[in-house]
């Protein structure tokens, strides 16, 4: 985890209209790490990963990123026209066409290959996911930026999903930064998951307590250890100014029966 710094946000705030969303926001991504931003709704995730890669300025701080760096971004929403039909083979050659042995390399990896002749709008949540991964691979990135890409997609789906992302990880070795607004369900590859709710509330391992039966029961043994429930300690005051709804209850006491005290890793890394 100690690789190469692709992305390092050093006191960064971002406004979007007359609203501070972040706050004070450090942040450094490392070639190879897999790490997750997690928070409710509203609490600048996607504001986040938005600025980290450039689409939106910070109104203070300073981002640095790697010159030249390959970044591939699904975002949180992408609206396909129903009425507009469109082949994933097409979709994936928008805005440029693709070259086919890129192509081929992509949907190898990510095992769309029998997808290709289908319409979008006609694939399942799973299918349309992984359709947009492959999607974002295709510019060989260094970066991968998936924000709630498990979106609809049921446990069993997320699991795959996260498998399939690390699998890619190992391929490429590319940082994979991964936005969840389920604060208590992350991906067990994460190196480092991240609280954020207008600011850093706390970052740590996600604790991984899959071998304890309670464990079992609540998330099942079919997802081969691809989730895992995170764990974290709000022991901080919030004292800064800043216009958030700050229900930290969102983020306790998840996956209570579920962990040990030897598990309970995490630091608090700003208040
Ligand atoms: N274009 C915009 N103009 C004004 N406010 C915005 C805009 N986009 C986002 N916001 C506000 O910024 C805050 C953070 O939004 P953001 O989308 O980053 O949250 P999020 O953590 O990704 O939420 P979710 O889990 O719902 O995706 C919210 O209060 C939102 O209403
Ligand atoms: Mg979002």
């Amino acid at each position: 985890m100690t690789g190469e710094t692709l992305i390092e946000a050093s006191h960064i705030s971002v406004s979007r209209g007359s609203v501070t969303v972040l706050k004070d926001v450090s942040f450094a991504l490392h070639k190879g790490e897999i790490v997750t931003i997690v928070g409710p709704n509203g609490s600048g995730k996607s504001t986040m990963v938005r600025a980290l890669i450039g689409a939106l300025p910070a109104s203070a701080g300073k981002i640095i990123r790697l010159p030249g760096l390959r970044i591939g971004y699904v975002p949180q929403r992408l609206h396909i026209e129903r009425t507009l039909p469109m082949s994933v083979r097409r979709f994936f050659d928008l805005p440029k066409r693709i070259d086919a042995s890129a192509l081929s390399d992509v949907i190898n990896k990510v095992h769309v290959e029998h997808l290709l002749e289908r319409q979008m709008i006609d694939l399942s949540g799973g299918q349309f996911q992984r359709v947009l991964l492959a999607r974002a691979l295709l510019g060989n990135p260094q970066v991968l930026v998936l924000d709630e890409a498990t979106q609809g997609l049921d446990q069993r789906g997320s699991a795959e999903f996260y498998q399939q992302v690390e699998a890619v990880r190992n391929e490429l070795g590319c940082a994979v930064l991964m936005v969840s607004h389920e604060l208590h369900v992350v991906m067990s590859a994460s190196d480092r998951v991240i609280c954020l709710n207008g600011h850093i509330c706390c970052e740590g391992a996600p604790d991984v307590v899959s071998s304890q039966p309670e464990y079992r029961a609540l998330f099942g043994t079919d997802t081969r250890g691809a989730l895992a429930l995170y764990r974290h300690e709000h022991d901080h005051s919030h004292s800064h100014d800043h216009d958030h709804d700050h229900d930290h209850d969102l983020g306790h006491g998840h996956g209570d029966s579920a962990r040990s005290p030897s598990q309970d890793s995490n630091s608090d890394a700003a208040g």
